[in-house]
């Protein structure tokens, strides 16, 4: 039996074979079922309390909704393109199973708050899944920090060798990232977390609905405040694209260093096998598949970002069908981020150090000269005149192709009287990482701490 359309009394004419397809969300909407059964359920018992449904009414839909619940999860629920949406999909068979109190369930609502609804119930839910996940991922950073506070690496600028660094330093680097990632995410979620039931189409209901009921039952902070901003700004998952566009740049510069990192040039680390591919001509190949994808998905979410913000550019209020089309961005930037996130999370504990290679690159390309002009700093000499005999003796060490620590103290006299045997001391990079000794320097003790404040600070976070 072919379904009839909600507007079908208006209507003299088929539905265009074509536009029917053309207008279809129905195969990317679906994934909104949960959220779609728990907005009706929570109006229905709304039109309940205020006496425009009757309490068999009400249990009729409950028992109609949970039953295409379960039908929908079983996977024997026949989705409908001609249906258009989720929404007319489940109330058609809502129809179908209990008649004219399921036609009941659409009063004093449209698909326009309906969907509002929806996207937002759906959103929150998966802030809080990327918020799991990115607290995974910082536990992973920060127990690696914590082992690896005394692990000497290169530090770089200009991806210039420039001062020693420890590598539980750059792991928490990456873990401040993400922080304020989270941060912006658990912001982000307090504006999506508002409810748009109730505004109905555009204007509001003429029914004495109750729109704090609904709003407190499904677990919203506030009530939007104007029907016609509620149900057409998408503001909200713009917001979250912005903030996961951005959450995806922080993982694409991890990205970077891992692929760099792992490449023979470097060969800081090694990547464990479970987190690579080969190639199929080149035998001796090993990818980081892991860190290129998510390198590369970057791509794709800061698109959808951009696709959100032209999608909302200049919509005159209040709904415009132009909104169906922010689904399939949102998804799949939710969808990006979580994979990108767990991936990450799944692998740092497996990164293989090569804490030899490490150390070795860290005493080359004169990590400490900084060190020496310091040195000079603290035997009264200007910044700038130690500075400038420093650059003397790098260039010294450089024809005689010698680290700083290789010079003979008498040569090093030669630049400046008031170097002594003391000297040698700082140009170790043990010594240089050691007295970068200041709350959020390089020094191990230092790491160690902040180490164990981000793992006490996640301990207490509750997603
Ligand atoms: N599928 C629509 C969307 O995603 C639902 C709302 C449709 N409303 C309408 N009046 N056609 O935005």
């Amino acid at each position: 039996m072919p379904y009839k359309k909600p507007w079908g009394g208006r209507f003299r004419d088929a539905t265009h074979a074509g536009l029917e397809k053309f207008s279809a969300s129905v195969a990317f909407d679906r994934r909104l079922y949960r959220h779609d059964l728990r907005g009706s359920l929570a109006h229905a018992r709304m039109l309940t309390a205020i006496g425009v449904l009757s309490e068999a009414e009400f249990n009729q839909i409950e028992n109609g909704l949970e039953h295409i619940r379960r039908q929908i999860e079983r996977g024997d629920f026949q989705w409908r393109e001609s249906l258009e949406d989720v929404h007319m999909n489940i109330e058609a068979r809502l129809v179908e199973l209990i008649g004219d109190s399921g036609k009941k369930l659409h009063t004093a609502r449209s698909r326009n708050d309906q969907i509002a609804t929806d996207l937002r119930l759906y959103l929150r839910e998966q802030v809080d899944e990327l918020c799991r996940s990115l607290s995974a991922l910082q536990r992973a950073l920060a127990e690696r920090a914590s082992a690896e506070a005394g692990t000497i690496l290169p530090g770089f600028t200009h991806l210039q060798s420039a001062q020693p660094i420890t590598f539980g330093h750059h792991l928490l680097a990456w873990n401040e990232m993400l922080q304020r990632d989270y941060e912006r995410l658990r912001e982000c979620r307090a504006r999506v977390n508002r409810s748009p039931l109730g505004s109905a189409a555009l204007a509001g209901s003429g029914f004495a609905i109750d729109r704090q009921m609904t709003a407190k039952e499904l677990g919203f902070e506030q009530v939007c405040g104007n029907s016609l901003d509620a149900v057409s700004d998408r503001d909200f998952a713009i917001e979250f694209n912005a903030v996961a566009a951005l959450l995806m740049v922080h993982l694409s510069r991890m990205a970077e260093e891992i692929v760099l990192w792992c490449s023979d040039a470097f060969h800081f680390i090694d990547l464990g096998d479970a987190f690579c591919t080969g190639s199929s001509i080149m035998p001796q190949k090993k990818n980081p598949d892991v860190a290129e994808l998510a390198r590369g998905k970057c791509a794709r979410v800061s698109g959808n970002l951009m696709a959100l913000l032209m999608l909302m550019k200049a919509q005159p209020l209040a709904y415009n069908r132009d909104n169906q089309e922010d689904k399939e961005a949102l998804f799949d930037s939710v969808d990006t981020a979580l994979s990108c996130v767990e991936m990450f999370a799944a692998f740092v504990p497996q990164m293989v150090l090569h804490r030899d290679v490490m150390l070795a690159a860290a005493k080359r390309g004169y990590a400490t000269a900084t060190d020496l002009a310091d040195y000079l700093v603290g035997k009264q000499v200007p910044f700038r005149d130690a500075h400038q005999t420093v650059g003397k003796i790098v260039n010294f060490a450089l024809q005689a192709k010698a680290e700083l620590s290789e010079i003979k103290l008498a040569d090093l006299q030669r630049f400046h009287a008031a170097i002594e045997k003391d000297v040698y001391a700082v140009l170790s990079v043990e010594g240089s990482v050691k007295a970068r000794d200041h709350i959020g320097g390089t020094a191990p003790k230092r790491v160690a701490a902040a180490a164990k404040r981000v793992l006490r600070m996640l301990d207490s976070r509750v997603v």
